[in-house]
């Protein structure tokens, strides 16, 4: 979850990079939308009721203190608003990409990563030179972007403020816009590590409640790493092992944000094609721990972002043609990543795929492996544009509800009350005795019926922090 990334390095680098801007950005364009899916249902109203019942104390100011026969009425306008309100964040979670690829991008600038220890790379004033270089250079990239997608993705968030960065005025825009990016950013991370220290403080504090809607205010990020992967592969086999999933008893996963690694800040890369993990990484744990018969599973994926959906489709798409679909894992040798987590890494993939050639590294001190992934895996995803805060997938047979979904990091950008509309919807698609696998610890509502049975926790390399746990929620 959270890790101890404190960002005072690049907030101190700011001093040099001039003042920071009111409004560059201008106004913000509405998300791009893509093709909804017959099968995406809203909440209906007979659910949502005993949550907003329940939780009447803490409801959003829109449906806070009106008359039950008031939010029915107008249940179907308020589910539409929050659902477009949800998919507005995904535009600041794609800025607080850009700021990753910024500081930690190896594509567009010889400059060394910005590290979040400013000591490893010769303190702040050299973190000062190494993010001012940096942004130099990542607007310099922009201004001519070629094939590289990451570059054309800032170019476009750029051009959609109308800044041209081929221009001198142009450039000097996009350094503004993306030193206020940075800055919100930093101060962001900052208050994020503010509020997990002062419930740390407490003897009695409820650290992992208070750390499982922290981002409930940040934008929609797509990012993903091999980690969650790894504590789901755990959960699985505990749950295995412990006679709660049995052999081939597996046979529909929902994966929901399945995620676009796009530059991650530790350990994420940009030399290789974005890429999706976790659907591939959840099939080849099924069939490793044989709870899952190869040709008797079907995963979907429910995730409300277009560059999510359209990057899996495209996958489909090629896959259908017989092209397999390459997963590239960096990882970095000084890490300190605990053994269980290297034998993961060094196994992804191996029921599922082929060892093979991916992109080389062009950053010292980094071992890549790369696995391609089988075109019938590829093909057997089923992709859907669902907001599982306010959608399911309805109605369901019997036979299509899920054995096992997944929500690993995404639950966290959700208030309470808007995870418990999600546990409903996630309910509503489980069959009875079908688990929910989650990072995140929720409020459990008796008219829910979904209930925490217990947890398992990861831990993945020595550094600080750098953990998880996995709650088993049960679909009674
Ligand atoms: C931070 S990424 C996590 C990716 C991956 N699950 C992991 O643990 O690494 C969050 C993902 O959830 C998706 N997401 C966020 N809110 C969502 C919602 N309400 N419904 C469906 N997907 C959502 C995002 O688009 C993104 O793909």
């Amino acid at each position: 979850m959270v890790r101890s990334v404190l960002f005072c390095a690049v907030l101190a680098a700011f001093a040099g990079l001039g003042t920071l801007s009111a409004g560059a950005g201008g106004q913000r364009p509405s998300p791009i939308q893509v093709g909804r899916s017959a099968a995406a249902a809203s909440i209906p109203y007979s659910e949502a009721k005993p949550i907003l019942e329940r939780l009447d104390a803490i409801l959003p100011a829109d449906l806070a203190g009106r008359p039950a026969s008031r939010i029915e009425s107008e249940w179907g306008a308020w589910v539409s608003r929050r659902n477009l309100d949800i998919r507005a964040r995904l535009e600041r979670g794609d800025e607080d990409s850009i700021v990753n690829f910024l500081l930690f991008g190896t594509t567009f600038t010889r400059q060394p990563r910005a590290l979040n220890d400013s000591s490893r790379i010769g303190g702040s004033q050299r973190d000062a030179e190494i993010v001012r270089g940096r942004t130099a250079d990542l607007i310099a990239a922009i201004a001519a972007p070629g094939a590289n997608e990451r570059l054309q993705f800032v170019r476009e968030l750029v051009d959609r403020r109308d800044i041209d960065p081929t221009t001198s005025a142009g450039r000097e825009q996009a350094r503004l816009y993306l030193v206020d990016l940075m800055a919100r950013v930093a101060g962001e991370i900052d208050g994020y590590a503010r509020t997990i220290e002062s419930v740390r403080s407490r003897p009695d504090g409820p650290e992992f409640a208070v750390r499982s809607s922290l981002y409930r205010a940040r934008g929609l990020s797509s990012d993903t790493s091999i980690r969650p992967d790894f504590a789901i592969d755990q959960a699985l086999e505990t749950l295995a092992a412990k006679g709660m999933l049995v052999a081939g008893s597996v046979r529909r996963v929902a994966i929901i944000g399945p995620g676009l690694d796009f530059t991650d800040k530790s350990e994420g890369y940009d030399f290789y094609p974005q890429q999706t993990t976790q659907p591939f990484s959840v099939i080849n744990s099924l069939r490793r721990l044989g709870l899952a018969k190869s040709d008797d599973l079907r995963l979907s994926t429910f995730d409300l972002s277009p560059r999510v959906n359209l990057h899996l489709q495209a996958a489909r798409r090629r896959a259908d043609m017989g092209d397999p679909y390459v997963v590239v894992l960096p990882r970095e040798r000084d890490g300190r990543w605990r053994p269980d987590l290297i034998g993961f890494w060094k196994s992804f993939g191996s029921r599922i795929g082929e060892e093979t050639t991916g992109a080389r590294s062009p950053v010292d001190g980094i071992d890549v492996r790369a696995v391609g992934v089988r075109p019938d895996v590829v093909s057997s995803i089923d992709v859907r544009d669902v907001n599982i805060v306010v959608e399911r997938l309805a109605p369901l047979t019997d036979d299509e509800r899920f054995d096992l979904v997944i929500a690993t990091n995404i639950l966290v950008y959700y208030g309470v009350f808007e995870q418990s509309l999600a546990l409903a919807n996630v309910a509503s698609m489980l069959r009875p005795g079908g688990f929910l696998l989650s990072n995140n610890v929720l409020v459990e509502l008796p008219t829910t019926p979904v209930h925490a049975i217990g947890h398992s926790r990861v831990i993945y390399s020595d550094r600080p922090d750098d953990s998880d746990d996995i709650v088993w929620y049960r679909r009674q």
